[in-house]
C-alpha cells in the first residue's frame, strides 16, 4: 500500500494501465498516463494492488472524478530547441492564436468568454478590482490595472498576493477580486485567493494549469490555454496572461461604456498580434549581438513609462532570473528620484520608448542617461528613424495601439535576458535556488 497526503503541495495520482504513480504536477506523468485525481487539500489516498481509495486527512471517504490531461508528451519536448524558455519565447504567436481564438469574434466586434459567463453580470457591475499575483503574473496584472482603467473606467489596485493575504484587505459589495496565476499552484496567490473569498468577494481566476488548485478555488476563471510553461523563466503564460486582461478588459468595457466600433477597433488589433510577435522573433540574432555587447556588464537598467513601465519591471526580472545580472526595472521618471545615481560610463539601460503619448517624456529621459554616460538600448516603433540618433543600439518592434504594445515590447527583452544567459553560460531552464511553482510560503 502505497499511501499519499496533500496539505499545502499540489498532489496528483497518475492513473495508468496497472500503475499509479504519484506526483505535483501533471507534466510528469503524462509521459505514462493522460488520466488522473488531483486531490484537494487535506485529502489522501490509498493505492493498492486492487485500486485507489480517497480520504480525508480525516479518514472521511471522499470520492473524486477522473481528470483527462489536457496536454500532450509532445508539448512538453524541445522540439528542436535547445531550450524550453527559447521554445516557449518562439511558440508565442501560436499559443496567442489558441488563447485568442474562438473567443474574439472579429465580424461582430465581441469577446466570449465561457469561464466567465455565468459572472458577467457582477463582473460588469463590478465597483472595484483587486489583482494579485506573484512574480511575472504580478507584472501582468499590473498592465491589467492600466487596462481596466483605461478602458472599462473601473478603479482597480494590483497587490502581490504575498501582501494582500496578511494585509487585513478591504472587500466591500461590489468588489471583484482577479487571481492570476500560471501554475495555478502559487501559495501565496492561493492563500489570497481564500483571503478574498472569505472576506465575501467573487473571485476569477486567470490560470493556465487546468484543474490546478487556483483554478478550482475560483469561482470562475479564464484558461490561458497556452499549454504546459516548461522553462521557469514564464514567456508565454505572460503573453497570454496579457491577452486575457486585454480580452477581459474590451468586454467589460463594451459593457459599461464603450462603442461598438472602438471595441471592434481593438479586437481587430489584438488579433493581429501573434503576426507581429512572429516579426519581432525573426530579429532574435540581432538582439544575442546586442547581449553579447553587453555580457561583461553586471548592472543593468530597465525602463519604461505608463503600459510599458510592468514591462520594464518583467524585462528586469527576466534577465535577473536566468543570467544572476543585477537589474533594476522602473518607471523611467522614477529614476530622478534615487536610480540615477548608479549610472556610471557604459551601464546598460533599456528604454522602451514606443509610439504613444509618453513618446517626448521618455527621450527626455534618455537624454538624462546619456549625459550621464549610460549605453542606450532601446525598444522602439518601427520606421523611428530619429530615435536611432539617441541610442546605441535598437529593436524595432511593429506599431500596435498604446494598450496592447506590452504583448509585443516585452518580447525582445525576453530574447535578451534568454541570449545573455546562455552567453553567461547558464541553463536557463534550471536557474540556480528557483522553482518552477512556489508551493510554499
Ligand atoms: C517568472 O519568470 C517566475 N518564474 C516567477 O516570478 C513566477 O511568475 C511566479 O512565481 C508566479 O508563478 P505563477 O504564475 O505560477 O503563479
Amino acid at each position: 500500500m502505497l499511501i499519499g497526503a496533500r496539505k499545502g503541495s499540489p498532489l496528483i495520482l497518475g492513473v495508468g494501465d496497472n500503475e499509479y504513480i504519484l506526483a505535483s504536477d501533471a507534466a510528469a506523468i503524462v509521459e505514462h498516463t493522460t488520466r488522473a485525481v488531483y486531490l484537494s487539500d487535506n485529502e489522501m489516498v490509498a493505492v493498492t494492488p486492487d485500486g485507489f481509495h480517497t480520504k480525508t486527512l480525516d479518514n472521511i471517504t471522499v470520492t473524486k472524478d477522473l481528470s483527462q490531461i489536457e496536454f500532450s508528451l509532445e508539448q512538453i519536448e524541445l522540439d528542436g530547441f535547445p531550450h524550453h524558455m527559447l521554445k516557449e519565447i518562439f511558440e508565442q504567436p501560436k499559443a496567442l492564436s489558441t488563447c485568442m481564438g474562438g473567443r474574439i469574434d472579429k465580424r461582430n466586434g465581441k469577446i466570449v468568454l465561457g469561464g466567465i459567463a455565468n459572472h458577467l453580470r457582477e463582473f460588469t457591475l463590478a465597483r472595484h478590482l483587486v489583482l494579485t499575483a506573484c512574480g511575472t503574473a504580478f507584472h501582468a496584472s499590473l498592465v491589467g490595472e492600466f487596462l481596466f482603467e483605461r478602458l472599462a473606467r473601473i478603479s482597480t489596485e494590483t497587490e502581490y498576493a504575498s501582501e494582500f493575504r496578511y494585509r487585513n484587505p478591504i472587500i466591500e459589495d461590489g468588489t471583484v477580486v482577479i487571481a492570476v496565476s500560471q501554475s495555478g499552484e502559487t501559495a501565496d496567490t492561493l492563500a489570497a485567493v481564500e483571503e478574498a473569498k472569505e472576506r465575501g468577494a467573487t473571485v476569477l481566476g486567470i490560470v493556465n494549469a487546468v484543474g490546478s488548485s487556483i483554478a478550482r478555488a475560483t469561482d470562475a476563471g479564464v484558461y490561458l490555454h497556452v499549454g504546459p510553461e516548461v522553462g521557469v523563466a514564464s514567456t508565454k503564460a505572460f503573453t497570454a496572461q496579457l491577452a486575457v486582461l486585454s480580452m477581459l478588459a474590451i468586454e467589460m468595457g463594451r459593457r459599461r461604456l464603450m462603442s461598438t466600433a472602438e471595441a471592434a477597433c481593438y479586437i481587430d488589433e489584438l488579433s493581429k498580434i501573434p503576426d507581429k510577435i512572429s516579426r519581432i522573433l525573426e530579429q532574435s540574432d540581432r538582439i544575442k549581438e546586442i547581449a553579447a555587447a553587453n555580457i561583461d556588464r553586471n548592472n543593468w537598467l530597465f525602463l519604461g513609462r505608463g503600459f510599458n513601465y510592468p514591462v520594464a519591471l518583467e524585462g528586469a526580472l527576466k534577465l535577473k532570473e536566468i543570467s544572476y545580472i543585477h537589474a533594476e526595472g522602473l518607471p523611467a521618471a522614477e529614476m530622478k528620484h534615487g536610480p540615477i545615481a548608479l549610472i556610471n560610463d557604459g551601464m546598460p539601460a533599456v528604454f522602451i520608448a514606443t509610439a504613444g503619448p509618453q513618446y517626448d517624456k521618455i527621450m527626455g529621459n534618455i537624454a538624462e542617461v546619456r549625459a550621464r554616460g549610460g549605453k542606450i538600448i532601446v525598444v522602439a516603433t518601427e520606421g523611428d528613424e530619429s530615435i536611432k540618433q539617441h541610442a546605441d543600439q535598437f529593436i524595432a518592434i511593429p506599431d500596435a495601439p498604446e494598450i496592447l504594445q506590452p504583448m509585443l515590447t516585452v518580447v525582445p527583452l525576453q530574447l535578451l535576458a534568454y541570449h545573455a544567459a546562455v552567453l553567461r553560460g547558464h541553463d536557463v531552464d534550471k536557474p540556480r535556488n528557483l522553482a518552477k511553482s512556489v508551493t510554499v510560503e
